[in-house]
This record gives structure tokens, C-alpha cells and sequence, in this order.
């Protein structure tokens, strides 16, 4: 596996099958920053074999910690002293390094963190994560493109959020347990994953209360204790199966999730006319005709996530009717639009809109990854496709996806890895 592989993917597959999924990955990061927060012997289990996992893994090794990847299981040793500094090297390459800012400020009292800049997906700001420290006390500037903060304790504060940013939270949040007296963060973020990091906080320790709810109330403590965790579910993986099952007229069960981080994502999949059925850790969905159109709009959580927005768009672009899906949270979440269109689709974008208008069947194409969730809405959309579909800078998906070929062939996918022709070295 090299950075410049591609993948083609063989077109009028119907998926069939089970398909397991291991732990989120953007759960895991932030359990891996968290681990910061005490000395000594931090065991992570159910962690995808990712590539941001060994950067993030790089990020605490130069932090001075042991990081030791085995299986699925992460195990994190903590030094007394750590360093506090996180470099562009490797920030650029994982813009989640920055969730390592609340954590080093609140064990270190002093932190300097390479600022990551924007991405394909968007601008992506910082200031709720600064103001929030600052409101904890934090002295924050930013100076050579690095975010520095300093304070020697940090304080308890009331903070309200503009927006139920994930990062903003779980920063804050990091940098509230270890601080002096009670923080409160509202407009706090709801996610699965800003439930799973509360909950191993709070057994290292920590006092937290209201996880999953807009209003969390943190009273800090003097120290926190190593401990071992099973990181939740991967809901983006499980959703992406769930508009593969759908878009291909297939019957997959899609295991390893609670059904209740997908209500939306698996009502719309079902308003298009696919069967639903849910147990407690998995769900199936079937589809026996041509799905119908179904309007989307993505949410913080419980609302439609942003990042399943290129598989609802896929689902659309094959749907019988036209579907407006709207785009809230990333301002170049539509980059991949391009992309799509090359597959045949037929998409038209105004601001943060789109109308999909449905066709019968998309047409094999070369297309090229710009995110993650872009590289797998267009692998997908390729099993709608005649002929074939080569996906092209497939190191995007590898970043997100574990094990996405081998669960493709697994569900009857006709699908290949190659290295990419020596003119595809461009990126
Ligand atoms: N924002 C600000 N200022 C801030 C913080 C955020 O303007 O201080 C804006 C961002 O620019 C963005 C919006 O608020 O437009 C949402 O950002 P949020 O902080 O919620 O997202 P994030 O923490 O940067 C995480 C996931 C994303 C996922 C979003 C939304 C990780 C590592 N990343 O990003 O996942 O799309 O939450 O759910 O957890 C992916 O996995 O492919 C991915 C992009």
C-alpha cells in the first residue's frame, strides 16, 4: 500500500452481506489526547488500523510518551513531564493534532501547537476552542504559525458556543477536568464520540455530567488515573454501508453500532424506500426497487452528519425524483461535486445546496478523492456505475476506512488496489 494507490471498483455490484466495524476514528484521536491527562499506562482497544491513528500515535510519541499499536488496541505510557509542543510537520498531516491543545495545557500549564489551517472540507476556525481557554484564563496568541497558549492553572468558566463545534468541546472539556473549580460549556456538542471521551474521563477520574446533552458541567479535580478503554462504534463507517446497501439494491447487516447514532441517516435510507431493521450493536438494510428521493440536511448531532453527506448524495444521484441536500457545517463539502458529475450525476450546487436529480444508472469513470468521505461517496457511487470506477489519491479513504476493500469484496464488490500510473504523482 502506498499514498498513490488507486482503487477501481467494478460497477452493477449489489451489496450482500454482513460487514463488521471497529472503533471511530475520530473517537479514538481524541481518547489518545486524553490519555495525556494522567500519568502512567493508558490502554485504548477497539482503534482502527488507520493511518491518522499512527500519526496521532507520532504526535504523542514527540510529547514523550511510549505508543505501542497492537491489533486494535493502543497503549499509551505517560511520563511525568511531557513536552508541549506539537510541530506543522505533523499538525498539517492530522489537523485532530490539535485536540492535544486542552490536554497539554491543563497538565503542562503551556502549550505551543502548530495552527493546522484550513482543508479540502473548509476554513475551519479555531476561535471557539481559544476563547474558550481564555475565558479559563489562558494568555493565547498565535505567533509563526503556531497557536501558543499559556497558564500556569486554569480556572473554571461559564462557556457558551456558538456552535456545538466537536473539537471546541472536547478541548475544552480536556483542559475543565484538571482546572480549578466548576466549568460549564453550553451549546456543548452531542456527538457519540463527546460521550465516549466523557465517559473515559470520567473513569480516570474526572467529574463530568451532562454527556450527550448541550449543557456539560465539569468540577475540575487535582489529578486523573491511567485507565483502559473500548472506543464506541465507527457510526460514519456503519452509515456509509447502510447508502452502499441502498444505492446498489443490496441486503446488507452492518454490525459493531448502536442504531441510535443513525436514526436520521437510517430513516432517510428507509424513507427511500429500503427496510430497515435495528438490534441493539447492528442494523440491515434491504432495498428491492429503484430508491425514491429524499431531501437532506446535515446537522450537528442528532442531525444528519456532514461527514455521510457524499454517500446521501450518491444515494440521490441514482434515486428515481430530485433531492435538495444541504450542507451546514463545512463550507467545501461540495468539492467532491466535480467528481461526481465526471460519474455521470446530475448535480447542480448554489451555496450550500445542491439538487440531485436522480438517473437511472451512473457511468464508470477515473475520479479523484479529495476527503475522506468524498473518496469513499465516489468508490460507492462507482457500484452504480457501468463498467468501471477508478478512484484516484485512495490515501484519503485509507485515512477513515480500515479495511474498505477487503469489506467491499467481503459484501461481493468486484475491487482492486493498484499503484497509480507515474502521471497520477501530482498531489
Ligand atoms: N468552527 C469554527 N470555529 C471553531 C471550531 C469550529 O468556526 O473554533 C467551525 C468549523 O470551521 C466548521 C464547524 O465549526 O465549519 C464544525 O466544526 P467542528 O469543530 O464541529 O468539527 P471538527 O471538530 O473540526 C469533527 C470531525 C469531522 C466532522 C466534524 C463534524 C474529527 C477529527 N473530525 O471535526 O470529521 O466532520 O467534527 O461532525 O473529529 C472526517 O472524519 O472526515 C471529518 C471531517
Amino acid at each position: 500500500m502506498t499514498d498513490v494507490d488507486v482503487i477501481r471498483v467494478m460497477g452493477g455490484a449489489r451489496l450482500a452481506g454482513d460487514v463488521s466495524v471497529v472503533g471511530a476514528k475520530n473517537s479514538a484521536l481524541k481518547l489518545m489526547a486524553a490519555a495525556l491527562l494522567a500519568t502512567g499506562r493508558s490502554v485504548l482497544t477497539n482503534v482502527p488500523r488507520i493511518t491518522d491513528i499512527a500519526i496521532m500515535a507520532e504526535v504523542l510519541r514527540r510529547l514523550g510518551c511510549e505508543v505501542e499499536q497492537d491489533e486494535d488496541r493502543v497503549i499509551i505510557d505517560v511520563p511525568e513531564r511531557l513536552g508541549t509542543e506539537a510541530d506543522y510537520d505533523l499538525v498539517r498531516r492530522l489537523r485532530a493534532s490539535i485536540c492535544v491543545l486542552g490536554p497539554l495545557l491543563a497538565r503542562c500549564g503551556h502549550v505551543r501547537v502548530a495552527h493546522p489551517g484550513g482543508d479540502a472540507i473548509g476554513s475551519r476556525g479555531l476561535d471557539m476552542h481559544v476563547e474558550g481557554l481564555r475565558r479559563m484564563g489562558a494568555d493565547i496568541s498565535g505567533e509563526h504559525g503556531f497557536v501558543i497558549a499559556t497558564a500556569p492553572k486554569l480556572h473554571g468558566a461559564t462557556i457558551w458556543l456558538d456552535f456545538p463545534s466537536v473539537g471546541a468541546t472536547e478541548n475544552l472539556l480536556m483542559a475543565a477536568v484538571l482546572a480549578n473549580g466548576r466549568t460549564e460549556i453550553d451549546n456543548a456538542a452531542r456527538e457519540p464520540e463527546i460521550v465516549d471521551i466523557c465517559r473515559m474521563l470520567t473513569d480516570m477520574g474526572a467529574e463530568i455530567s451532562g454527556a450527550g446533552s448541550s449543557r456539560l458541567v465539569v468540577d475540575g479535580v487535582a489529578s486523573l488515573n491511567p485507565v483502559e478503554h473500548r472506543t464506541v462504534g465507527d457510526r460514519i463507517v456503519a452509515g456509509t454501508w447502510a447508502f452502499a446497501a441502498a444505492m446498489t439494491r443490496g441486503d446488507v447487516t452492518v454490525h459493531g453500532i448502536d442504531p441510535g447514532f443513525l436514526e436520521i441517516a437510517l430513516d432517510k435510507v428507509a424513507t427511500a424506500g429500503g427496510q430497515v431493521d435495528t438490534a441493539a450493536d447492528s442494523f440491515r438494510v434491504r432495498m428491492a426497487d429503484r430508491p425514491r428521493a429524499v431531501d437532506v440536511v446535515t446537522l450537528p448531532f442528532p442531525g444528519f452528519a456532514t461527514d455521510l453527506l457524499p454517500m446521501a448524495v450518491g444515494l440521490a444521484s441514482v434515486s428515481e425524483g430530485s433531492s435538495l441536500v444541504t450542507e451546514n457545517i463545512f463550507d467545501g463539502r461540495f468539492m467532491f461535486i466535480n467528481e461526481m458529475s465526471r460519474l455521470g450525476a446530475d448535480i447542480r450546487t448554489d451555496g450550500h445546496h445542491a439538487v440531485v436529480r436522480g438517473v437511472e444508472r451512473l457511468s464508470g469513470a477515473p475520479v479523484t478523492a479529495t476527503d475522506i468521505r468524498a473518496g469513499a461517496g465516489l468508490a460507492i457511487a462507482g457500484l452504480c456505475a457501468d463498467g468501471v470506477t477508478e478512484i484516484r489519491h485512495v490515501h484519503h479513504i485509507d485515512r477513515g476506512y480500515p479495511s474498505f476493500e477487503s469489506d467491499l469484496r467481503g459484501l461481493g464488490v468486484e475491487v482492486e488496489r493498484a499503484a497509480a500510473p507515474p502521471d497520477q504523482f501530482d498531489f
